[in-house]
């Protein structure tokens, strides 16, 4: 029998983990898991529910009441966040979600939860979860880490062109502005920073096509010789 892996995918804000990840795992035939939708849709709750997300017992009270699960999109196959059984895939992508998110992540009761539940997802291997601190902390003992990583101009193109497309009054510099502050409120966090692991392979995609940074990955997994 072919034995699964687990493939991790962390980076900057807006590289292209998750298309990476989505394809991999089509090509694979493995479940994608997208961690940071489950930190957004956290912070969608805190805002709709007015969590004063500095006092710990609210948090701790707030997190009780939150349950998060994925379901695959039945036209897509794609797996795509519930919270507490509504479908909040499209809503959590909006700027005023993304304005809040990183300072939520970066509270240790919701990493805890939030990792908890990670680790869960991937007990039977055969997963591809992209994030920031998925090969460091949810599943240091991965078969496969890549760093991903991607010139700035080229980040806040890509995420200005997804934007744009839902949202024609969004303006570059306040996307360019969200990127760089979620970058370094991720990177410099006390618990579990965005860091690149020790055994990661970086996977630069400023100048290459998607087909050819699936190409790359999947020589890593063919390398392995175990997916
Ligand atoms: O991947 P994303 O942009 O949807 O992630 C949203 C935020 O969630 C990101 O700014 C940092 C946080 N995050 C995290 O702290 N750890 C993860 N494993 C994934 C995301």
């Amino acid at each position: 029998m072919i034995r699964k892996i687990i493939i991790t995918i962390d980076g900057w804000s807006s590289c292209g983990k998750s298309t990476l990840a989505k394809q991999l795992a089509k090509e694979l035939g493995y479940t994608y898991i997208d961690s940071g939708a489950m930190y957004r849709a956290i912070t969608l709750y805190f805002l709709r529910n007015h969590v004063d997300w500095t006092d710990q017992t609210e948090v701790k009270v707030a997190l009780k009441n939150i349950h998060l699960h994925f379901e695959p999109n039945a036209k897509t196959g794609i797996s795509e966040i519930f919270l507490n059984n509504e479908n909040v895939e499209y809503l959590i992508r909006d700027l005023i979600i993304a304005d809040k998110v990183s300072d939520i992540a970066a509270i240790a009761e919701v990493r805890t939860a939030a990792v908890a539940q990670q680790q869960k997802l991937g007990k039977k291997k055969g997963i591809v979860m992209d994030g920031r601190d998925i090969g460091t902390t949810v599943f240091p003992k991965a078969e496969l880490k890549i760093f991903m990583t991607a010139d700035i101009a080229i980040r806040v193109e890509r995420r200005f062109k997804e934007m744009y497309d839902k949202n024609p009054n969004i303006n570059l510099e306040d996307v360019k502005e969200n990127l760089e502050m979620r970058d370094y409120i991720d990177s410099h966090r006390e618990v579990s920073p965005l860091r690149k692991a020790d055994d990661a392979i970086t996977l630069d995609n400023s100048n290459i096509t998607m087909q050819q940074q699936l190409k790359l990955a999947l020589k890593m997994v063919a390398k392995l010789g175990k997916a």
